[in-house]
């Protein structure tokens, strides 16, 4: 069956990871990728895919109503696939204006240019939204996972920012039948995440013997999963998820932030040849996060029983994978500390 299916935020991290698996896995749909290209988006994350017949890259912002309106009329886009925001709880803790912005009235004026092109006819139609476990708030040490029927509770600009987004979606399936699905995801690492976040971030310091800050005492907990699995489950839950329902995803993997960072410290210095502990003297405690949710672990038993998906990846073998990727790709993280990979949209895209 052919389709025109519109991913916003294809340039970012996980974005890319989908692009590259639709654009691979189905030559017959039509896959256009609406990216703004903020810090986060880097058109590198797809030089390998971006020669294909079957994919379209538009340069534009979510926020850009009679822009997103033009997309979905020149492409006739009958699915949707939202990933576009702002993702980074230290940058919406500085500037939230910006995440209500982007991730409010972005996701808003998607759903209005869906509703308008659609028009009431939803046969074949699919408004998929890409959300986060952060909504759900924290949980204690005490074992609890987050459900779907898990109430919100978010904590930080970022997350009170995609909560609201969640909520616009759901909205317009109840008030104008639109077919929609959410899903909350768990804090995904791999390739090609901007090292900003945890895991890439204190990669690239151990590589230069920089600091690795470790907010608080380390003691906070996240549930990992590799990024091309989140990619997989978003593949399915597109296909074969039911409308109007949400699905959590997760990993069962729950790391304290001091043993991942000890994994990652140990990992990187045998890979660099190093002795083992030779970078152990840069962990470095620092203030806490504002608000820093203590645990977050996710219930994905739904997912699972409905439409069969599991992680593919041990978490032993995920890591030693992302360490060795972004050891082996120095150049990618040089560029974007740099801010040299924002050159290439100009290289490749301007004036096509
Ligand atoms: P990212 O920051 O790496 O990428 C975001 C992308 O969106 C970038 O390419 C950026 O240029 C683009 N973008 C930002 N504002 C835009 C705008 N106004 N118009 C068009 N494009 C714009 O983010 P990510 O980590 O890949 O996260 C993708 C989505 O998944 C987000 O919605 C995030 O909330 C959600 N999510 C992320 C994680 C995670 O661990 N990274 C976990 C669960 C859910
Ligand atoms: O849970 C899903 C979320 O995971 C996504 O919705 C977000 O977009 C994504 O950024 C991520 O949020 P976190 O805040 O959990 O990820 P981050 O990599 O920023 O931090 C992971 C943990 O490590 C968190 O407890 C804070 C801590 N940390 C982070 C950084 C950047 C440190 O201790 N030091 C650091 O320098």
């Amino acid at each position: 069956m052919k389709r025109n299916i519109l991913i916003t935020g294809g340039a970012g991290f996980i974005g890319s990871h989908v692009v590259r698996l639709f654009v691979n896995k189905y030559p017959d749909y039509r896959i256009v990728n609406l990216d703004k290209l903020t810090y986060a988006g880097n058109l590198a994350n797809l030089r390998d895919i971006e020669r294909q017949p079957n994919y379209a890259f538009v340069h534009g912002d979510i926020c850009d109503f009679d822009a997103v309106c033009e997309i979905f009329r020149k492409y006739d886009i009958d699915g949707v696939i939202h990933l576009a925001a702002e993702s980074h709880v230290d940058r919406s803790i500085r500037d939230p204006f910006t995440f209500a912005k982007t991730n409010v009235l972005g996701t808003l004026s998607l759903l209005q240019a869906a509703r308008n092109h659609w028009n009431g006819d939803w046969e074949g139609k699919r408004f998929y939204h890409i959300s986060t476990d952060e909504v759900y708030g924290a949980l204690g040490f005490d074992g609890t996972l987050f459900t779907e029927r898990t109430k919100y509770d978010p904590h930080s600009p970022y997350s009170a920012s995609k909560a609201s987004s969640d909520h616009f979606v759901r909205a317009f399936h109840d008030t104008y039948g639109m077919p929609t699905i959410v899903t909350n995801c768990s804090n995904n690492y791999g390739p090609y995440q901007f090292p900003e976040k945890l895991i890439p971030l204190f990669i690239n310091n151990i590589r230069h013997g920089k600091p690795l800050p470790v907010y608080g005492r380390g003691e906070n907990v996240r549930d990992w999963l590799y990024v091309e699995d989140h990619a997989r489950a978003i593949d399915l839950i597109f296909h074969r998820g039911r409308i109007a329902e949400t699905y959590n995803i997760g990993g069962f993997n729950e790391w304290r932030n001091i043993d991942l960072i000890r994994v990652i410290v140990r990992t990187a210095d045998r890979l660099l040849g190093n002795p083992e502990g030779h970078s152990e003297h840069l962990i470095t405690y620092v203030t806490d996060r504002a608000g820093h949710d203590l645990r977050y672990a996710i219930d994905s038993r739904k997912l699972k029983e409905e439409l069969g998906w599991e992680p593919s990846l041990q978490f032993e073998e995920g890591i030693e994978k992302t360490v060795a990727w972004y050891l082996a790709n120095q150049p990618w993280l040089d560029d974007i500390t740099s801010g040299q990979y924002q050159k290439y949209y100009d290289e490749m895209y301007a004036g096509r």
